[in-house]
């Protein structure tokens, strides 16, 4: 089984985050975004995945090759201009002789992928749209279906006076290939504005299949976080990588993590990282590989990437540090900050233990632990 994913976009809702790396590399627990998709789409025989790329594509090239050290084989379509979610697809058409799914990009989802090929099958249906419950439909694509599971309208990013449903397009779509017929070629073209609308109105059979099985966009740094906790928590099909020490605490190899050090999970800690004396990290957390994290730092609920260096005593809340990060002796970093790679943040020795805590949040106690 073939699928294409729509990797083309900018990421511009996660910058700083994606000024240098595009949005299916950032980490999830330590692993590209996309190498946690392949894991899902391999467990339903997709074993060819063509990647519509623009936007940094030598990052997941580089990373990723022909795909044979994921045991799935990849193909690559750089568009040199973006054409589109639906143009994008279009473009890849050589590559597609039969039935296939297409994937946004940035949705994580244990959508059960047979149940919704089978209900394309048996309505033969030209399209079949996975469709997840939101809280705010606004910000989707909002697909009203027939009792029958039949699309009627489809709705991109509607006003809430037009919002009908809580069921939106969750960005994953089988497709017959006939209706690539349909897309103009090389062109700027859409799904949501373009393709689905046109199909609705010559009556062609679009079916949505509604899941409450888990998804996520992450399109926004919430939403990024809200991944990594979940996959933490085991809210998620997947694991996060290295060996489970108790606790929820995931190690990798080469962590060194200091006796008087206390670690809270669900927390992973990525390889040749080191946690020095006196530090507490409570979970969820993720520490990437090649980190430092000096004495008496108090880390919760923050991601840290790879290769970053944290001073003594810093205090790290509900953020995400990028890659190549140094954060100085004795600064804090707020709940909601994201730092894109490579900043560095000067130590604050004016600081004292009481301005350092975070408004709300007392510091723990500086009794020694034992992880
Ligand atoms: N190759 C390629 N070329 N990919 C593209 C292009 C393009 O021109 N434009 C967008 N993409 C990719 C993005 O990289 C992303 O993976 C996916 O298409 C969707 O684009 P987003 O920019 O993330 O769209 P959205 O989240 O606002 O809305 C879409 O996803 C929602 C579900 O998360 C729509 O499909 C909505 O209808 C849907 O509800
Ligand atoms: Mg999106």
């Amino acid at each position: 089984m073939k699928a294409v994913i729509l990797v083309g976009g900018g990421g511009t809702r996660l910058r700083p985050l994606t000024y240098s790396m595009p949005k299916p590399m950032v980490p999830i627990v330590n692993r590209p975004f996309l190498e946690h998709m392949l894991t899902y789409m391999k467990r339903y025989g997709i074993d060819e995945v063509i990647l519509a790329l623009c936007y940094l594509p030598d990052h997941i090239q580089s990373y990723f090759g022909d795909g044979s050290d994921h045991g799935i084989r990849l193909r690559y379509a750089i568009e040199e201009r973006p054409l589109g979610t639906a143009g994008a697809v279009k473009n890849v058409s050589d590559y597609i002789d039969d039935t296939f799914f297409v994937f946004n990009g940035d949705v994580f989802t244990d959508i059960d992928l047979n149940a919704m090929l089978e209900l394309h099958q048996r309505e033969s249906a030209k399209v079949t749209i996975a469709l997840t419950p939101v809280e705010n439909p606004t910000i989707y694509g909002v697909v009203e279906t027939e009792t029958s599971g039949r699309v009627k309208r489809f709705i991109e990013k509607p006003g809430w006076d037009a919002v009908t449903t809580n069921m939106i397009n969750a960005g994953v779509y089988v497709l017959d290939p006939e209706v690539m017929e349909q897309i103009p070629g090389d062109w700027f073209y859409m799904f949501e504005h373009g393709l689905f609308p046109s199909l609705l109105e010559s009556e062609e059979p679009i079916y949505g299949y509604g899941s409450n099985g888990y998804w996520i966009d992450i399109g926004t740094p919430e939403k990024y976080m809200n991944l990594n906790f979940d996959l933490l928590s085991g809210e998620t099909s997947i694991m996060p990588p290295g060996k489970e020490h108790g606790g929820g605490i995931w190690l990798e190899e080469g962590v060194t993590i200091h006796p008087d050090a206390k670690v809270v999970g669900p927390v992973a800690i990525g390889r040749n990282s080191t946690i020095d004396a006196g530090v507490r990290i409570s979970g969820p957390s993720v520490i990437g590989p090649d980190c430092f994290i000096g004495a008496e730092s108090y880390l919760k609920e923050t991601l840290v990437w790879q290769n970053v260096n944290v001073g003594r005593e810093a205090n790290l809340q509900g953020c995400v540090i990028a890659d190549g990060v140094s954060i100085g002796d004795n600064s804090a970093v707020p709940r909601g900050c994201v730092l894109g790679q490579n900043v560095s943040i000067e130590s604050n020795s004016a600081l004292s233990p009481e301005t350092k805590a975070m408004p709300g949040e007392s510091l723990p106690s500086s009794e020694p632990t034992r992880s």
